[in-house]
């Protein structure tokens, strides 16, 4: 796209969406974020400006279900694409709160697209996730792989992707990618941005680095006994920063073609949840107990992407590996012991 390029980010205060704020104001793109900071803090695009040494053109603190705000925030500011991470994607709540779930995540993506439309904005990345393959029968995934979600979250994910091939199919000029992401893990090597989960965290890696940290006992690692080399649960991390780069080589490539296109992102390589904490162990030199419990419902046993299709038609790998994620993360987690407060 010629000339500066303005990058509607929803959901930029967001753990992947701060990330690549970084990425597209170090590559020249004037970025504005809307974000109702529901799982989010506005410390994070603070950070993001200290990093890149310039700030997002705006903020807008608003919920994309509120039509009229967004609808302003289009009027004013010149919008050339769009990448959209704003949605509700903690698995186990999905499950407590179904509705929530499809509202937010679906509802909020045909809001934008009803505000894209009416603003003559064509192109979108889109945050899809690795969680719609469900319980895979095999892996590594293709893109062609059958979707089989198993919770209110992925499943949301699965309906935007098929509410979005639908609209591609009948309004012309539309151009969008999906991304699904496998487990997104690290830190910016600034140690200035990282995860910032609310409360006690979901996912594995900010539960570690705050066993690392003293924050907890010891690593619950849920299941030792699935069909997996030592049982525990195996994985695709990739690093935050590589997902960055991968926004911004999708908004590259968002002009190669109209309708609706779907790719993993991944690095293709399959990590145990004893693997990481061994690789952790190794990279942080930080010893973390942990204890073997029951699995936790909804999880499955195996989710490893076949990277090939992005590698194929944009020349594009991820660059970092299982060690960069830990140093990264166990950085962030050392310099921000009380997240973005100090
Ligand atoms: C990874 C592995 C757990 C925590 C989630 C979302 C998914 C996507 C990525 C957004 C599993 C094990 C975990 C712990 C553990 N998010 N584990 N102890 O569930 O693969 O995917 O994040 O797109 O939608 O579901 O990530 O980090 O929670 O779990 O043993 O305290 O670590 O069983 O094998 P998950 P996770």
């Amino acid at each position: 796209m010629p000339g500066r390029t303005t990058v509607l980010v929803t959901g930029g205060a967001g753990f992947i969406g701060s990330h690549t704020c970084v990425e597209l104001l170090d590559h020249g793109y004037d970025v504005v974020v809307v974000d109702d900071y529901s799982n989010s803090s506005p410390g994070a695009l603070e950070r993001v400006a200290k990093i890149a040494g310039r700030p997002p053109t705006a903020v807008h603190e608003i919920d994309l279900l509120d039509r009229r705000a967004l609808s302003r925030v289009f009027d004013q500011h010149d919008i050339d694409a769009v990448i959209h991470f704003a949605a509700r994607k903690a698995v186990g709540e999905s499950v407590e709160l179904p509705a929530e779930y499809y509202d937010t995540n679906v509802g909020g993506t045909t809001a934008l697209l009803r505000a894209m439309h009416g603003h003559g904005v064509h192109r979108l990345v889109f945050s899809s996730s690795c969680s719609i393959y469900g319980d895979a029968a095999k892996v590594p995934l293709t893109e062609a792989d059958p979707a089989s979600p198993t919770n209110p979250y992925a499943t949301s994910k699965w309906l935007c992707e098929q509410v979005l091939a639908d609209i591609c199919r009948r309004l012309d000029g539309l151009s969008v990618l999906a991304l699904r992401y496998f487990n997104p893990v690290g830190a910016h090597p600034s140690g200035l941005l990282g995860e910032v989960p609310r409360g006690a965290p979901n996912n594995v890696m900010p539960y570690l680095t705050g066993v690392a940290a003293g924050r907890f006992p010891r690593l619950r690692v849920f299941g030792d006994d699935y069909p997996t080399p030592d049982g525990t649960g195996v994985r695709d991390y990739i690093h935050v920063m590589d997902v960055a780069e991968g926004h911004r080589a999708a908004l590259e490539h968002l002009d190669d073609a109209t309708g609706m296109r779907v790719f993993n992102l991944g690095t293709g390589q399959g990590t145990s949840v004893l693997q990481l904490v061994a690789a952790f162990e190794r990279a942080c030199g930080v010893p973390i107990p942990y204890e073997i419990t029951g699995r936790r419902p909804g999880d499955v046993p195996a989710l490893v992407a076949d990277p090939g299709a992005v590698a194929r038609a944009w020349n594009w790998t991820t660059t970092r590996d299982l060690t960069a994620m830990c140093e990264d993360a166990w950085r962030f987690q050392e310099l921000n012991p009380s997240g973005y407060s100090n």
